[in-house]
């Protein structure tokens, strides 16, 4: 069945936000929802989902779900917002307990802080199944970025989050709390098996050579041009390629903000007896 897609990239982060409806039905799911914050004053803004909120009434949508592909270390999660603006239940994999155990002491966490997922309303198993209007869709588990990364499979579509990047741009990284490079070899093997002509969307694009942002391929593209994983890669090849570049490269700017926001499913941490929330930075842990 083909879905209706609408992409929202954001040039701050490089995320791409989406907006996926039944044309049968006018029933959507919006996956990967950003709230900007700017580092230096500890301001968010809400620009990028207001123009989700815009696209969503204006083409009368009704939103399903609210899905996240993993716990990005790079922004925010707009979830409690869109959810109060468009409603929807919250979904993400099953195993963001693990993100959540993770990061627990990292960022010391209130006592009372749940670790079994709750902050969700549905936690996906390995291919379960889910309706967006009269849409069949799967969800894949596709750990190896992080242990929690799902895919989802929307109709002819399929949603990859950082498994993998466009293909001249390769995957994600391996090395944040978790992550797996060979772990991450395999669920692209999964993501390979669905048929060719699958559309293939992805979560972030940092426009390699300063080409205009892409976000669309399809498995059979995949599978002949990625530069880190294609047909003729073997797992051995891109650990050693994966690896070594990972040793390359510094922390997002907003690892920190993002990853204890985004285990509470876009909820801020309790407000301090003054009122006012913040946000921690942990000293030499990352
Ligand atoms: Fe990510």
């Amino acid at each position: 069945m083909t879905v209706d897609v609408k992409g929202f990239f954001d040039p701050e982060t490089g995320t791409v936000s989406y907006v996926v409806s039944d044309p049968a039905t006018s029933r959507a799911a919006v996956l990967d929802s950003l709230l900007s914050f700017d580092p230096k004053s500890g301001r968010t803004s809400t620009a990028c989902a207001d123009a989700i909120v815009a696209f969503v009434r204006d083409a009368g949508l009704t939103v399903d779900w609210l899905l996240e592909t993993h716990v990005h270390a790079d922004h925010l999660s707009a979830l409690p917002y869109l959810k109060r603006q468009v409603g929807g239940r919250t979904g993400i994999g099953a195993n963001l307990p693990a993100v959540q155990k993770a990061f627990k002491d990292i960022f010391n966490v209130e006592r009372d802080f749940h670790l079994d997922g709750r902050q969700f309303d549905r936690l996906f198993a390995d291919d379960e199944t889910f309706l967006v209007g009269t849409v069949p869709s799967r969800v894949f588990l596709t750990p190896g970025h992080t242990p929690a990364c799902v895919s989802y499979l929307i109709g002819d579509a399929v949603f990859v989050g950082d498994t993998l990047f466009m293909p001249d741009s390769g995957t994600a990284r391996c090395d944040f709390p978790g992550g797996d490079a060979p772990t991450l070899y395999r669920s692209v093997q999964r993501l390979y098996a669905l048929p060719p002509e699958t559309r293939m969307f992805i979560c972030h694009d940092y426009q390699p050579g300063g080409r205009p942002p892409a976000f669309e391929t399809t498995v059979a593209e995949q599978r002949a041009r990625n530069i880190h994983i294609n047909d003729a890669t073997t797992e051995e090849a891109f650990v050693a390629l994966r690896i070594a570049r990972d040793r390359t490269l510094n922390m997002p700017v907003l690892i920190l903000p993002s990853v204890q926001v985004n285990i509470r499913a876009g909820e801020m941490p309790p407000p301090e007896d003054n009122g006012v929330t913040y946000l921690k930075i942990p000293v030499n842990r990352l």
